[in-house]
């Protein structure tokens, strides 16, 4: 494709010229539009660019482990890990209305970035995967990644890290952001990964979040995502994940009565994530997806099928 070849090719000189021997940090959160900047900006620059992945401990399964593997090891990027499971963790004890939750997960984030992005005093730049459709909405709903956005913008950095916004992806639209990771190398499954809300996990357990759910959790929605790409299906949806209530219902394994969690699979339809439908999956498929998570969680018993459209329900709950 000669025009995104141009695009690349054009990219990667004004960047080039832009960032000269300085150095680069982004943040790297595993996400289409942050790994398709990171690939792009060191295809044009190496290794004077690092990225920042922060595990917040509410990501998916295996999530940090898979980024090193996908961007350090395959694109030889430089990543800096920290693992902030634990302090995230213990900010969130106690903490159950949603709003509050997000608050603290965002809060958290910036703290983290800021104090590791200190290691890195003398990067001149900061790169950023912001895209077109956040460039005309910036009001739109966002996690950590707007809240750094927001937090990293003009005026709003801290004195002692001054640093130049570098935007390479500011004038793509999301097929065009993927179509460009294609290009650059990026397999086709993760450019085409759904989006994954700031928050993460810890809007996906309802109430208090703790070490325990999220392992129930990670390993449910591994689950499901498994078998969506199983059976081709994951492209056919816009959004899809487990949901964990704490909601314990009796069941039976065996001779023995069971009392655990609820997890719920959603999946939604949508092109814009303002209106949505469930999506209408063969009864099969879901019978599959819900065998296996009560036969390979340990936590759940039962499994339900979230049927509500937005409006008035939202795609997340909460
Ligand atoms: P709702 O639940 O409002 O979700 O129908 C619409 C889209 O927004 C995402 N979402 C968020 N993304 N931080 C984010 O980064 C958040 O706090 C947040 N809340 C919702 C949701 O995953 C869906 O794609």
């Amino acid at each position: 494709n000669w025009k995104l070849t141009n695009y690349i090719e054009k990219t990667v000189a004004e960047i080039k010229e832009k960032v000269g021997n300085e150095k680069v940090i982004l943040g790297l959160s595993g996400g289409v539009d942050s790994s398709v900047a990171a690939v792009l900006v060191h295809k044009a620059i190496g290794d004077q660019l690092t990225c920042i992945f922060v595990d917040t401990g509410l990501l998916r399964k295996d999530e940090g482990r898979k980024v090193m593997e996908n961007y350090g090891e395959h694109f030889h990027m430089k990543i800096d890990m920290v693992d902030a499971s634990e302090r995230f963790l213990s900010k969130l004890k106690g903490v159950s209305d949603p709003e509050a939750k997000r608050k603290v997960i965002g809060n958290e984030f910036v703290a983290v970035f800021d104090e590791e992005s200190h290691k890195f005093e003398g990067a001149k730049f900061l790169a950023q995967g912001t895209i077109y459709p956040d460039v005309i909405e910036s009001q739109s709903v966002k996690g950590p990644s707007a809240v750094i956005k927001s937090h990293h913008n003009v005026g709003g950095l801290p004195e002692e890290m001054k640093m130049e916004l570098l935007e390479p992806l500011r004038e793509l639209f999301k097929d065009e952001v993927r179509k460009v990771g294609e290009e650059l190398g990026i397999p086709h499954h993760l450019v085409m990964r759904h989006p994954f809300p700031g928050p993460g996990l810890g809007i996906r357990i309802l109430g208090e979040v703790d070490e325990e759910k999220v392992k129930i959790l990670q390993e449910a929605d591994d689950i499901f995502i498994e078998e969506l790409y199983k059976n081709n299906l994951y492209e056919q949806v816009s959004q899809a994940f487990v949901v964990l209530l704490p909601v314990k219902s009796v069941g039976v394994m065996g001779d023995e009565r069971t009392y655990e969690y609820t997890a719920v699979v959603r999946s939604a339809n949508t092109i814009d994530f303002m209106t949505a439908t469930f999506s209408k999956f063969p009864w099969e498929f879901l019978e599959t997806v819900s065998n296996r998570i009560i036969n390979e969680v340990r936590g759940i018993n039962r499994v339900a099928y979230d049927i509500s459209s937005k409006p008035p329900a939202t795609i997340e709950w909460e």
